[in-house]
């Protein structure tokens, strides 16, 4: 075992406790003298701990940490952290390619998760942040299966989690998945409020503050997790399920709503095993295989990046990836579909990568590609077509409540009709020219409930469905309603309104996926505002390495992070005081 130089100058119990666990029998009232003598060593064997898995610089060196294996490292590199390690191997890389790497070649969706698997040690090399994508889909299309084939890359049967596990023990499951892979499974068993609370901490790629026990701030600790999620809602849905929280845009283009369905008949996947009419016997031999060999896929990988060299890596991915989002503009140019085209270019970038280095010899050449061009279609048609997500809430919105509430809400402008109750406003005219007139408190409140009501506005205005005069700036206008004898200020949207988007938009009625924009959501860092209908929510900073370096003194508990400068461990300086272990 090592001892940290940090543990030399705290409470000698905390050492003498550790070692006592691995069987040391120590005297207490000696304790002093052994932390003494410890402290007199000369060691010259260097450790350098990490606090999380993933890519380090030590040394001058790019290092990617496992908890049993450093790639890269000329020294000896131990992770450091009290969670137990959810990596093992079973069988050798061909046992795993005869299986897996066999079971899901032809299987877009297959290929898909695997390859995002091996996309977790390119985020960082690519400059993304952490996310991934959640399987969504109804029960038994295989959608756990093929998370499986993905867990299978890295680890054992536990290395897939449920979702309920992690917004528990969210910090420790981070931290061990940081650059490789967090499979969480059923997005169902959680709670909305958890499910908003985990999101946000994935998405921002940090831990919560902690008091130390001399009272000061611990600088929380950091992650940049790549997911593969499942379940039978999507992530915004259930975030959205208690009414009061909206999930942002923001999370919507992290981890990405791909539908788990292949369009083929065979739910998740392309086509069954020869010779049989359901894929049912594809889904459980994927599972069954992922059981018997596994774990060996990731480290093969890892190895083969090191052997090519990181830089040479980094030159291939990026222009795999500028070519896939070039090729992607034919499926529109939002900035979220940008977005989520860059997301799914690295994993196409990593399954050709693994495809090239011979890890998974049974794809072809441009089958990550066609997955990931196959699940960029799903993903933008499942959330209601190549529109900024707000502009789909904001006309989903408006067109839903008209749909729902009809007559019954509205009364006639034209002529005085019998008193409506509840009324949300008055209709005018007929056919193509009828026009919905909406009282102003009714269209902020409760049609707009969880949007910007401006926002909503102006984008039904710049789409030619709400009227108003030429020579005014706000979004209401005055129109003369009979039954009152005199004008009143309504909102007036047109018979557009049914024109403006396609019949699809309603299909999701209870499913809604689309993200939300203000700043309703509790935790949210930043308000929406009318002016930025692209711009994602700003992710709080990772602290910087000279804003920990001012607590310059190791610290006993929490040490291992406060060097962390959000990205890599820089621990190139030999004299850095973490470097010195004992041995
Ligand atoms: N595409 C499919 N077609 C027919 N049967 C399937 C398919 N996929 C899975 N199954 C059957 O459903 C069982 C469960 O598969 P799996 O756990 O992958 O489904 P799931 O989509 O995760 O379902 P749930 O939403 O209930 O978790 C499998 O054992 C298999 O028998
Ligand atoms: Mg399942």
């Amino acid at each position: 075992m090592a001892i940290r130089d940090a543990d030399l100058h705290g409470d000698p119990r905390t050492l003498t406790a550790t070692l006592a666990r691995q069987g040391l029998w120590i005297s207490p009232k000696h304790r002093p003298q052994l932390v003494e003598y410890f402290n007199n060593l000369d060691v010259e064997d260097r450790v350098t701990f990490v606090p999380r898995t993933g890519w380090h610089n030590i040394g001058n060196r790019r290092v990617f940490v496992l908890p049993d294996e450093a790639f890269g490292a000329a020294e000896l590199v131990l992770l450091n952290t009290d969670t137990a390690s959810p990596y093992g191997y079973k069988g050798n890389l061909a046992d795993w390619q005869n299986g897996i790497g066999r079971l899901t070649a032809g299987q877009r969706l297959g290929v898909l998760a695997v390859s995002t698997a091996f996309a977790g040690p390119l985020l960082h090399l690519s400059g993304q942040d952490g996310g991934g994508i959640h399987f969504r889909g109804s029960s038994s299309t295989g959608k756990t299966s093929v998370a499986r084939a993905a867990a299978s890359v890295w680890g054992p049967r536990s290395y897939m989690r449920s979702w309920r596990s992690t917004a528990n023990g969210l910090e420790g499951a981070a931290v061990l998945a940081t650059d490789t892979l967090l499979v969480l499974d059923e997005l169902g068993v959680i709670e909305s409020r958890e499910l908003n609370a985990a999101v946000y901490q994935l998405a921002i790629g940090s831990g919560k503050g902690r008091a130390r026990r001399d009272g000061s701030m611990r600088v929380p600790p950091t992650w940049r997790v790549p997911v593969v999620s499942t379940g039978e809602v999507s992530i915004a849905s259930k975030i959205e399920e208690d009414s009061k929280r909206k999930a942002k845009a923001g999370q919507e283009v992290r981890i990405l709503d791909i539908p788990a369905d292949a369009g083929r008949g065979y739910g998740a996947f392309d086509s069954p095993r020869a010779g049989e009419d359901s894929a049912a016997g594809l889904a459980d031999e994927m599972v069954r295989s992922a059981e018997e060999r596994y774990g060996t896929a990731g480290p093969a990988f890892l190895q083969a990046i090191i052997d090519r060299g990181i830089d040479k890596t980094i030159d291939d991915i990026n222009t795999s990836i500028e070519t896939f989002c070039a090729n992607s503009v034919k499926f529109g140019t939002d900035g979220q579909i940008r977005r989520a085209a860059r997301r799914l270019a690295l994993i196409a970038a990593a399954g050709e990568l693994a495809h090239e280095f011979g890890i998974v010899p049974h794809w072809s050449q441009g089958e990550a590609t066609q997955a990931a061009e196959f699940a960029l279609q799903q993903w933008i048609s499942s959330r209601g077509g190549g529109e900024a997500a707000e502009v789909i809430s904001a006309l989903r919105a408006v067109k839903l409540f008209i749909e729902k509430y009809g007559d019954s809400r509205f009364e006639s402008a034209d002529y005085p009709e019998g008193k409506i109750l509840n009324r949300a406003g008055w209709r005018k005219g007929k056919g193509d020219d009828q026009l919905w007139l909406f009282l102003p408190e009714v269209f902020k409140t409760e049609v707009c409930a969880g949007l910007d009501s401006t926002l909503v506005a102006k984008v039904l205005h710049d789409r030619g469905v709400l009227i108003r005069p030429e020579n005014e700036r706000g979004y209401q206008m005055n129109q003369w309603i009979a039954g009152l004898n005199r004008s009143h200020r309504t909102y007036t949207v047109t018979a557009r309104i049914f024109a403006s988007h396609d019949d699809k938009v309603l299909e999701v009625l209870e499913v809604l996926e689309c993200a939300r924009f203000t700043g309703t959501s509790e935790n949210a860092p930043e308000s929406g505002n009318t002016s930025n209908i692209n711009v994602l929510p700003t992710i709080p900073t990772i602290p910087t390495e000279s804003a920990s370096k001012t607590t310059s003194e190791p610290d006993p508990d929490g040490w291992s992070f406060n060097t962390e400068d959000g990205d890599d461990l820089d621990l190139s300086d030999p004299a850095h005081p973490l470097h010195r272990a004992q041995q």
